[in-house]
Order: C-alpha cells, then sequence, then structure tokens
C-alpha cells in the first residue's frame, strides 16, 4: 500500500514562495536477495519522473496529472519488474513544480496548493509485501541538471550537471494520506511526432516549422562542444510579416507573474545531446531556435503529448476543406485533453466546464474520451460549494479574481455538471455515471431553484405566472465570442440586465436533464418532481421570449437554442426555424452563434429542412464561418472566428476546441450516425453541395459506419453497423426500415 510510505521533502530548507527552485532529485539504493516481480505506486506535490537502475519507469508523462490536490491526490502503480536486479538496484526521482507549484491559468499564479514538493511512493511485490518505501533513509540533491522548470514557462537544463553532487537526507513530512486515490486508468503519454523544418524568417530568425499545432514538446539531438546553449521559443503562429510571435498568448494579469514565455534554455554537453523537458508542455506548431552551435545535423521534433485516448471517428468528404476542419478538431482535442478537457494549452490550461459541455457530444464520436471525463466531473464535484454552485473552472487553476468572484454559476458553464454526465451516459450506457454524479448534478439545480425564486427585478415580471422560474439574476458570460458583439462588454452589462432567455432555457435543460437521470436511476418521486421544475421554467421561459409563438430576437443563438433544447412546442418550431433561416441567409449564409449554441446551429437548420442552409454554412469561406480557419492554413481550432485577421494579424487562441464542436454534425447529420441509449439511427442528410460524404466511428457496440454518394443526381446510401445489432435507417425522404448486422445497400 502506498500508504506504507512516508511523506519525505526533498528541500530540506525553508521555502520563500516569491524564489523558483531546480528541480529535486531523491535517490534511493537498495537490495533485492533474489530478482523480483514488484509495483511501484508513486504520487507527489509537483511532478515526478522516475528511474530504476537508470531506465525510466513506465511510459507516461507529466504524473500524477492535474488535479485539486489538497482534496483529491492520484497515485499510479507501475509493474517495473523488468528494471529490477538481484543484488543493488538504484531508484531516482525527479520532482518538478508542475501544476502543483507552478505557473497556472490565465494569470500565472504560482504555489496554488502549496510551496514545497514531496514524495510518497513505496515499491511491493506481488504479495504485497514492501520492498522499499518513501523515508528518511532516502537522499536528496537540487544540484542535476534541470535548474528550473515550469509547465508552461518551460525548462532549463544544464547537462554539464548531469553528474548530481551535493546528496543530503531528506526531511520527513506530514502530508495527508486520506486524499489518496490510485488512478490508473487516464495517463498521460507522448503520442505522434511532428519533424521540424528549419525556415528562415523575414526578420532573420531561425524557426522551426512542426506543420501541426499541438501540445506538446521538443524533442532534440544535437552534437555540440561543452557549454553551447540553444534556446527555443514556443509560437503558434507566424505574424502578418511571417515572423514568430508569441503576441496572441495575450497573459492576464501582467502584474503578476505570468505563465507564458514556453521556453527552453539548454546547456550543451561535449558530444551527443539528446533532450525533452521533463515537467513542461506547450502549445506550438513553431519553435525559434537562438544558438551558435551548426545545426545541420541536429533533429527537432514536436512530440504530442496527451491523455491515452483511441481515435474513435473517422470523416471524409468531396471537400478537402471540411476534411481539414474535421482534422483539426481531433487535433484540438488532443491538444486540450492532457489529464482533463482544458480550453487551451497556452494561455489558460483551464478546465473550463463550459467548453467541456459544448463539446461533450462531439469529443466522444473523435475519440474515446470517457474516462478523461469522469475524471474531469470528479474534479468538478470536488469544487462545488455547499450551495450547490459549480465552479467555473475545475480543478482550480488560478487564483480567486475578477471572474471568480462576479461570476458565481453562469448559465451554460455551470449546466455542464448535469449536461456531461447524461451525454456521456447516453452513449457509454454505464449507470456508474450517472450514479457518481447525481448528487452534483441535484445540488446545482437545486440551487439553480432557488437562485430564480430570488428574482432581483421582480417588478418587471409580476405578471409572469411563473416569475419564480425566471433566470433574471446571476451573473453570467453569455453566448460568450458572437463575431459582432464585444463578449466583455456584453458579460459586464449581463451584471445589471441578466440574461433572461439564455439563463432560463438552461435552467430547463439542466431540470429536464436531471429528471431523466432521476428516472434511469429509479428515484420516481425526484424524476417527477424536476420534471415539474423544467416544465415550470420551459413555461417562464415560453412567457418571456414568445410572442404570438415567435421568439423576439434578432440573434441566431436565441432560435438554435430554442430548438436544439425543446423549449418551442407544435407550430412554433417550424415557424421559429424559418425565421432562424432567414436570419443565417440575410448574414449571407454566416453564422453569428457563439460559444454556446455553435455546436447546434447545422444540426437545427437541417432537422428543419434546411439542409441547403446548414451545408452553405458549414462550406462558407468568409469569416465567420469554420472554413475561414482553414483557409488561413489552420491545422487546430481557433477561439475566435478572425484570430487570424484577413491582414494576417493574430489575436487570441488558435487552439480552442470548442468551434469544432460542430463535427457532431458531421457524423450525425450529414452522414446520419446517431446512438442513444444502445439504440442506432442512421439518417442521413446529404445535400449535392458535397458529392460524397463517408464516416465510421467506433461505438460502444462496435464500428457504424455510414457513407453516401451522389450518382447521376441521386444520393445512393451505403450503411454497416456490427453484426448482430439492429439500426434504424431513415432516408432523406421519410422513407425508413429496420437493418440488421450486415452491409447493407440501397
Ligand atoms: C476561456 C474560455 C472560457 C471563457 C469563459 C475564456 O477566457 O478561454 O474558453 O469558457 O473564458 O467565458
Amino acid at each position: 500500500m502506498i500508504t506504507e510510505g512516508k511523506w519525505i521533502y526533498p528541500e530540506a530548507y525553508e521555502i520563500d514562495p516569491a524564489m523558483r527552485y531546480p528541480a529535486s532529485y531523491l535517490r534511493r539504493r537498495f537490495t533485492l536477495d533474489q530478482k523480483t516481480e514488484a509495483t511501484l505506486s508513486i504520487t507527489c506535490h509537483g511532478l515526478y519522473v522516475a528511474f530504476i537502475n537508470g531506465k525510466r519507469v513506465g511510459n507516461h508523462v507529466l504524473e500524477p496529472g492535474p488535479g485539486n490536490y489538497p482534496k483529491r491526490l492520484e497515485y499510479q502503480k507501475t509493474d517495473v519488474s523488468a528494471l529490477l536486479q538481484a543484488g543493488e538496484n538504484t531508484i531516482l526521482i525527479i520532482l518538478g513544480d508542475g501544476w502543483f507549484r507552478g505557473c497556472t491559468g490565465i494569470d500565472g499564479c504560482r504555489n496554488l496548493f502549496g510551496n514545497r514538493l514531496a514524495l510518497l511512493c513505496t515499491l511491493e511485490d506481488l504479495h504485497g509485501n514492501v520492498l522499499l518505501q518513501s523515508d528518511e533513509a532516502w537522499e536528496a540533491s537540487q544540484s542535476g541538471p534541470i535548474r528550473a522548470d515550469d509547465l508552461e514557462q518551460g525548462e532549463t537544463y544544464d547537462a554539464l550537471m548531469e553528474e548530481i553532487s551535493d546528496w543530503h537526507p531528506v526531511l520527513i513530512g506530514e502530508e495527508d494520506k486520506s486524499v489518496l486515490v490510485q488512478a490508473d486508468e487516464c495517463r498521460i503519454s507522448e503520442h505522434e511526432r511532428f519533424p521540424g523544418k528549419l525556415i528562415m524568417t523575414p526578420n532573420g530568425e531561425r524557426v522551426l516549422d512542426f506543420s501541426q499545432n499541438l501540445a506538446g514538446y521538443v524533442r532534440f539531438s544535437v552534437n555540440a562542444e561543452a557549454g553551447g546553449k540553444i534556446v527555443l521559443w514556443h509560437g503558434e503562429t507566424l505574424d502578418e510579416n511571417g515572423n514568430f510571435t508569441q503576441a496572441n498568448y495575450d497573459p492576464g494579469d501582467r502584474n503578476r507573474e505570468g505563465g507564458i514565455p514556453q521556453k527552453i534554455v539548454y546547456t550543451c554537453k561535449e558530444g551527443l545531446n539528446e533532450y525533452a523537458p521533463s515537467f513542461s508542455i506547450f502549445g506550438f506548431r513553431y519553435a525559434k531556435v537562438e544558438t551558435d552551435i551548426p545545426l545541420e545535423s541536429a533533429s527537432f521534433e514536436a512530440v504530442s503529448v496527451y491523455s491515452d485516448m483511441e481515435e474513435a471517428g473517422y470523416f471524409e468528404c468531396s471537400d478537402e476543406d471540411v476534411n481539414q476542419l474535421f482534422r483539426n478538431a481531433v487535433w484540438s482535442m488532443k491538444s486540450n485533453f492532457c489529464g482533463i478537457p482544458t480550453d487551451c494549452p497556452t494561455r489558460e490550461r483551464a478546465g473550463w466546464t463550459g467548453d467541456a459541455g459544448v463539446f461533450v457530444d462531439t469529443g466522444m464520436f473523435l475519440m474515446d474520451c470517457e474516462k478523461v471525463y469522469r475524471k474531469w466531473l470528479r474534479e468538478v464535484a470536488l469544487g462545488q460549494s455547499a450551495e450547490g454552485v459549480v465552479p467555473n473552472i475545475a480543478p482550480p487553476n488560478n487564483l480567486s479574481g475578477f471572474i471568480t468572484r462576479l461570476i458565481k454559476g453562469s448559465a451554460g458553464w455551470g449546466d455542464a455538471a448535469v449536461i456531461v454526465p447524461m451525454a456521456l451516459y447516453r452513449v457509454y450506457g454505464d449507470k456508474a455515471i450517472l450514479e457518481e454524479n447525481y448528487p452534483m448534478m441535484k445540488a446545482w439545480v437545486g440551487f439553480l431553484i432557488r437562485r430564480a425564486r430570488k428574482s432581483k427585478l421582480k417588478n418587471r415580471f409580476r405578471k409572469n405566472p411563473y416569475r419564480d422560474y425566471l433566470m433574471d439574476t446571476g451573473f453570467h458570460f453569455g453566448e460568450w465570442c458572437e463575431p459582432d458583439v464585444d463578449s466583455t462588454a456584453a458579460m459586464k452589462e449581463n451584471l445589471t440586465k441578466g440574461v433572461p432567455e439564455l439563463a432560463t432555457a438552461y435552467f430547463y435543460r439542466s431540470a429536464a436533464l436531471l429528471s431523466e437521470a432521476a428516472g434511469i436511476l429509479g428515484k420516481t418521486d425526484e424524476k417527477e418532481r424536476y420534471a415539474e421544475v423544467a416544465e415550470n421554467a420551459k413555461n417562464a421561459w415560453r412567457y418571456w421570449t414568445l410572442k404570438d409563438g415567435k421568439i423576439e430576437s434578432k440573434r441566431q443563438a436565441d432560435y438554435v437554442r430554442a430548438l436544439a433544447f425543446g423549449l418551442l412546442d407544435g407550430e412554433e418550431k417550424q415557424t421559429n426555424a424559418a425565421i432562424l433561416n432567414g436570419l443565417v441567409k440575410e448574414n449571407g449564409y454566416h453564422l453569428n452563434t457563439g460559444f454556446l449554441s455553435t455546436p447546434y446551429i447545422c444540426q437545427v437548420l437541417a432537422d428543419y429542412g434546411y439542409v441547403d442552409s446548414a451545408y452553405r454554412l458549414l462550406l462558407q469561406k468568409t469569416c465567420p464561418s469554420w472554413l475561414y480557419a482553414v483557409g488561413k492554413g489552420a491545422t487546430t481550432i481557433w477561439e475566435n472566428w478572425d484570430a487570424v485577421r484577413e491582414d494576417g494579424t493574430v489575436y487570441s487562441s488558435l487552439n480552442h476546441y470548442s468551434y469544432g464542436a460542430v463535427c457532431r454534425f458531421l457524423f450525425s447529420g450529414i452522414c446520419g450516425i446517431r446512438y442513444e441509449n444502445g439504440e442506432i439511427t442512421i439518417a442521413p442528410q446529404p445535400d449535392p453541395q458535397l458529392r460524397f460524404a463517408k464516416a465510421r466511428w467506433k461505438s460502444p457496440v462496435g464500428i457504424i459506419q455510414s457513407e453516401w454518394r451522389y450518382e447521376n443526381g441521386k444520393p445512393v446510401f451505403t450503411v454497416s453497423i456490427p453484426a448482430g445489432k439492429e439500426a434504424k435507417v431513415i432516408l432523406p425522404d421519410g422513407r425508413n426500415f429496420m437493418v440488421r448486422g450486415e452491409k447493407t445497400k440501397r
């Protein structure tokens, strides 16, 4: 048991929180009578890398991973039998700052969870006998080659210090062991590699182009003389003049330490130098190289780093830009699933709730991400307040600031606590997902019920018979990032005016989903109770929003949300879908939705008969549109539609997966693969704007494939479903039939 070890502190000195310290090396020699099969369990405050007899333990990185350490600390158990030998053995563990005390969040705050690194580990044989544990017999040194390390800022490595000296005793620590959880199911590893191409930019700098924006680091090998220096700066893009830039990283509070530079400073030893950082991860496609060392024989490759997830979906169609869009979404997902889903791998690296909520349905089509989401949901639950407020970011990665103080439980963000578990359950079908999360879901809806009753603008709503369910209080991000709206100004306005249309719609949605979850878990009373809350919230929304059955708004988002969430009844649906279609058309087939409703717009249009408009939106090349970014050479999804403007100037993140949520439409709309609660439906929505489209998805019940191609002006469909399974096929003209097991052609 890992708890048999003692917490040990490698830094046997006073820690000044304002200072940075080198990585700590911990060492212990031990003897085994014979070659033994054993597992090593480790965790730490910080990040660890372990070696036994000079060989790396396991092939995972950035462990123990992100988390709310004081509340839940994961440890990993690895089989190390192959590394052990009879006789003398040496274990060496290196600790770095990581999420524990390095720069995190938009402001690059430090010491979020503490300021002293600590290690806990045990080596056990297969019978559970402890062969070795962390204790006072270990020694430590801060005189190893990693002179400075930070997840965001990067690493300073001196290869001339690889012979470690200055070993000293460790201190025994008193850290909590009750928060330890074994977590081997969702580990972070190195994945794809991209060779770097050295280019000379117009301002005379040497820059490596790895051709793919990603999250990871550069691994290099170079022959050099002792003392030679290489400095690498990592950036996502070139600027309007074709020069290296980090300008778009846009740090938050510049008075705080700030997280960005994404910089490696490496001092060479004589001869061959091979290196990759141990405790840093960057978002980048380019690396600027500063060195006097000749690079002719050097090699540089970008290594992508993310949680172990298998690719689940494949999509291809006759439009190469759409194919690139699909690949970009996959890459933004890979770049943002490092232990938990985050907004971006650069500026904030934060487990924003809203982002996770808008993307989950798409994410499950792209990669097998159940474990990452489930781990993240545990973090969200840990961050929930006693009154049920869901944190904006989980686990915490910033100090309390403007956003955390003012924005509590933003509509669309907090609701992810209900949306994500239900989405996972519908696809993966494991009731335990709902059991684990039900208390959090219920507490969130409980908070919403109380908040809705506290109308601060009561007088205005006096006539609304459902006013106790109208959500006009609270401070919300709003639709967020609508292309023609200043989101920050809108957010400030929300403070006084609230966002009743949006917040009440989400209140309805969360209550309805909670009622469904209660039903699945056999909680009949609660199912009815929350169904009634949902009904009242829907009525409140309808009273507030509809005039003669029409939504009174010029914003596309309001229509999309109403249709996607089921807030409209009978003919109202078609009437409002027609208005939405009109707005899209008036806007020259451009969307103006933001974060929250962009994922649904194409599907909603297609479902109400505007397939042509849905495709025009998808295939639109001018900004705002998905393909504008593709036209600008994007290899990931951007945070803002115009993150690289027409004139080439750049701002904001180039690796936010949220707008990639449209890829669900490629699977569920264009190719029509829908899977919920164990039932497969194939309802393709073809349009001659594409000649063919095909999607393949590794669903929990096997591979589902759907493809169509226009032949003589008519679409011909091919569907394949797992052997022995049934699927309902619905053709665009409404004809439908059941298919079973094998390939069917129509
Ligand atoms: C993040 C988002 C997040 C948002 C909240 C941004 O700075 O990058 O992805 O959801 O703030 O509005």
